[in-house]
């Protein structure tokens, strides 16, 4: 009989760690409501003692989302643990994840305590935590560098205090696949009470190996993967939630183990998480890349029109990426276009709906087919991203702009329920231009980061930082690349100030 492979989900939590990935409350919401659909048996929400804003966010996860086991992290302090409780009473199905690291080089430099000290930390917290909910996950920070007989003596130790999953992390990704598993093998023989919990694994990607060694780890006893949506977090991120899902799937010739993750929401989840955090999937990524089923050269292609499983090993439908037949146009209707947004995997309310087919049809006038690429771009500005109010609009934007004149754009906005321009000014391009007449129109002092165009209706992604520190990433679609790009920094514009009028943002805990 197969054996489940629990996963957890932490992309809102160690994902959220990525730099530059900043998610207010709605935005991790939505992500929480895809990871339901999904069918993850996790979902970690945050850190609420770290910030006020990861606190509401779990709040508002625990409250919503009923058919996932949500969980909330917590160093070994009774006081982050008191406020993961807080932020998680509600939830239907409570989990307290509590850590502290493990490593001599970690209890040498940070913690400054002895491994007695570290021991007695831990089960105090496991048992405080077991006091508030009886689903009590222990991590052991740096696991992959501690001393293997003093990981399961601290093991053993919390499942005695209530522990009811023990969580080995290779925090720094520097395992090497044979050398983890054997590690994971090593617990479970030599753990006297392991029957009694869960062993789990979190491994790190700074040596690209991080779904290796969970893979490898599961052969050895693990039955909890935690990992991320596309592999996002801490440095060079966690183990990809999808590779590991996939890798089990594809693979059940060599694993005896399922999941229940529901593969075909895999690309739309991706999507979403990539556009709320800014983070941007690399094209030649495993499973959701933009490559991952692109066939280019002329004897794969022939393959793969003769027999697709020639060259794919799973189809691009099981991960839902779906390719549409018939592109929609102009004469689309309403009922078709919602029925086309459901296979994509987008279920919008009425009004919502009203909006992105509003868009729809002056984009159809505009381009005569409108692909998916299309539709999942409108339904990301339309929906995703109307979640920050629009402190700042465009309301006109001409630009000047060719190889004999000096590039220069109009604009004209309101902001704050004022029209404020028309306002010129030259620039090295006509994007530049326009970013320097939003920037004088908003009063704004901030820098450009990254800018990046793509997709083939000119959705634009554009990274934008503040002298305080707010990095926030702004997206925009438009047919025209300049008004995309336009559109995209006004977006940025508006989640900067929502950050400065208080809204949530990731704050960092002083000790970690
Ligand atoms: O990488 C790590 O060790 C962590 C723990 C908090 C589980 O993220
Ligand atoms: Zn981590």
């Amino acid at each position: 009989m197969p054996e489940k492979i629990i996963i957890f989900d932490t992309t809102l939590r160690d994902g959220e760690q990525t730099p530059g990935a900043s998610l207010n409350v709605d935005e991790k919401l939505q992500i929480a409501r895809q990871l339901e659909l999904l069918n993850v048996d996790v979902i970690e929400a945050g850190f609420p003692f770290s910030s006020r804003g990861d606190f509401e966010a779990v709040r508002a996860i625990a409250r919503e989302i009923r058919g996932v086991q949500i969980a909330a992290l917590a160093r070994a302090h009774f006081k982050d643990i008191d406020a993961a409780w807080e932020a998680l009473k509600e939830a239907s199905q409570p989990r307290i994840h509590t850590f502290i690291s493990t490593s001599d080089i970690h209890l040498k430099y940070q913690l400054k305590k002895t491994r007695e000290e570290v021991l007695e930390q831990a089960v105090a917290a496991v048992k405080h935590a077991a006091k508030y909910c009886s689903n009590v996950e222990f991590s052991a920070m740096d696991a992959g560098r501690s001393d293997l007989d003093y990981v399961a003596q601290v093991f053993t130790a919390v499942i005695d205090a209530g522990a009811t999953t023990v969580n080995f992390p290779d925090t720094v990704g520097y395992t090497i696949p044979h050398e983890f598993g054997a590690k994971i093998k090593y617990l479970v023989e030599n753990i006297p009470n392991i029957h009694k919990a869960v062993i789990s694994v979190h491994c790190h990607n700074d040596l690209g190996l991080a779904v290796a060694n969970t893979l490898s780890a599961i052969v050895n006893g693990a039955r909890q993967a935690e990992c991320t949506i596309n592999g996002i977090g801490e440095r060079a991120g966690n183990a990809s939630l999808e590779e590991i899902v996939m890798a089990l799937a594809t693979r059940k010739d060599l694993f005896d183990f399922y999941t229940e993750v529901v593969t075909q929401y895999i690309y739309p989840t991706s999507r979403l998480v990539s556009k709320l955090t800014g983070v941007i999937v690399q094209p030649n990524k495993a499973i959701v890349g933009a490559n991952a089923f692109a066939h280019e050269s002329g004897i794969h292609q022939d393959g793969v029109l003769k027999e697709a499983s020639t060259y794919e090993i799973m189809t691009p439908t099981a991960v839902g990426i779906k390719k549409s037949s018939l592109p929609l146009g102009k004469l689309s209707g309403r009922h078709a276009f919602q029925k086309k947004l459901q296979d994509m995997g987008f279920y919008l309310g009425d009004e919502e709906l009203n909006r992105v087919f509003a868009r729809f049809k002056d984009l159809a006038d505009k381009k005569k087919h409108v692909f998916d690429e299309d539709l999942v771009s409108l339904v990301e500005t339309e929906v995703i991203y109307k979640s920050v109010p629009e402190h700042f609009k465009l309301l006109e934007l001409v630009v000047l702009s060719g190889n004999t004149v000096k590039p220069s754009a109009n604009v004209k906005m309101e902001i704050g329920g004022v029209v404020q321009g028309p306002y010129s000014t030259f620039g090295d391009g006509p994007i530049d231009a326009t970013y320097r007449a939003i920037t004088h129109l908003a009063g704004s002092n901030c820098r450009l980061l990254k800018f990046s165009v793509s997709s083939i209706t000119g959705g634009t992604d554009a990274l934008g930082e503040v002298s305080e520190g707010h990095v926030v990433t702004g997206q925009g679609v438009d047919p025209d690349v300049v008004t995309a790009s336009a559109r995209a920094f006004v977006n940025g514009l508006n989640r900067l100030h929502f950050l400065k009028a208080g809204g949530p943002r990731r704050g960092k805990p002083e000790e970690l």
